[in-house]
């Protein structure tokens, strides 16, 4: 799969359900968003199916994600039957982390390769109040039980909204202390997220170096995704950055996405895509399909333009409706 622009497209990012059990500020209200009916969600079937057609020309790695992932009954067993799909390499998962300690063992068990826990702060009280939901313990247990499992990779998802007491430092320490990879991803104006502080990645750089010391640039790969990685001394972990604002990334970009209600959706900014449900649920061949999905990858417009007024509100869903 190659677009107009000459991008290998590789990625598939499938959200899988657009309910969560968290409200984070800058993805929902607080009554939450509302929510698509069981029938208007892609079956596990038609996601296989999707999956199928598209590993048939080049679909290498596959993220799961949400709203909250977990949430959908049985999730493991769907990460299982993509991992089985002949050239499919890599399952992948992001997830706010509350579950994980109860399915850890079944993730592990379906063969997820990585995990992606989002956490913004370690102080209980903020994170409850940027979640409004009192659940930093679990997230806890959650990375506990997860570290268990040495062959799953694991990283930490920080979006740093310059608020006090929210203390990057300490995010970072857990790479420091653990095999864990911590990335801060700088907040996108999608949804909600344009009514908050934007922190870049230079400001976040240096403060790090400050407190531990100079920071190399780390030339390895870690991951499928848009995020580049630094090394500290002394640390377990890479310290990395997804900077979609201040180092703008799309002419790397290797991926397309696939909401809950089966809408392929082609950038994280504008609803450029196509419907792949109605086709599916109305009789389309694999053929049908195929070609409808190579058509929508070479209609991929070459990049976001967040920084543009005119056009930046033109994405009317939210994170969670998207997967991120
Ligand atoms: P790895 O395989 O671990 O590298 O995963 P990933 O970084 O691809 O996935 P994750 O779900 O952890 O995404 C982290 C952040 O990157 C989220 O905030 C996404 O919105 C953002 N992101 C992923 N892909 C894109 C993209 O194409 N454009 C932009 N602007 N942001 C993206
Ligand atoms: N900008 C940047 N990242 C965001 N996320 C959610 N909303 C935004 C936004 N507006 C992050 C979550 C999660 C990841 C999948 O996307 O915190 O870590
Ligand atoms: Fe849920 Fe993620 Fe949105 Fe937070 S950012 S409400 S964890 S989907």
């Amino acid at each position: 799969m190659i677009d107009s622009y000459g991008r290998v497209i590789d990625y598939l990012r499938i959200s899988v359900i657009d309910r969560c059990n968290l409200r984070c500020v800058y993805c929902m209200p607080e009554e939450g968003l509302e929510m698509t009916s069981h029938e208007e969600v892609l079956t596990y079937g038609e996601i296989v199916r999707i999956c199928k057609i598209m590993a048939g020309t080049g679909l290498k790695k596959i993220k799961l994600t949400g709203g909250e992932p977990l949430v959908r009954k049985d999730l493991p067993k769907l990460a299982g039957r993509l991992k089985a799909i002949p050239g499919i390499e890599k399952v992948t998962l992001t997830t706010n982390g509350i579950l994980l300690g109860q399915l850890m063992e079944e993730l592990h068990d379906a063969g997820i390769d990585s995990i992606n826990i989002s956490l913004d702060t370690l102080d209980r009280e903020l994170y409850a109040k940027i979640t409004r939901r009192d659940q930093l313990d679990a997230v806890q247990k959650g990375i506990e039980t997860a570290l268990k499992y040495p062959d799953i990779s694991l990283k930490i998802n920080c979006v740093p909204m310059g608020l006090p007491g929210q203390d990057l430092s300490e995010i970072a320490s857990l790479a420091k202390d653990h095999r864990i990879h911590v990335r801060f991803i700088e907040m996108m104006p999608i949804g909600y997220g344009k009514n908050y502080r934007f922190v870049g990645e230079d400001e976040i750089l240096g403060q790090l170096e400050a407190e531990f010391g100079r920071s190399e640039i780390y030339q390895g790969k870690l991951g499928n995704g848009p995020c580049h990685y630094y090394s500290f001394e002394g640390f377990q972990g890479k310290i990395g950055f997804i900077s979609a604002i201040s180092h703008k990334f799309c002419s790397e970009c290797n991926r397309v996405r696939l909401t809950s209600q089966g809408f392929l959706k082609t950038c994280l900014q504008y609803n450029t895509g196509n419907d792949l449900k109605l086709p599916m649920r109305t009789g389309a061949s694999d053929e049908e399909l195929k070609k409808l999905i190579t058509r929508t990858i070479n209609e991929k417009p070459v990049g976001h333009r967040f920084l543009e007024d005119e056009i930046r509100n033109e994405n009317n869903l939210n994170m969670s409706q998207i997967g991120g």
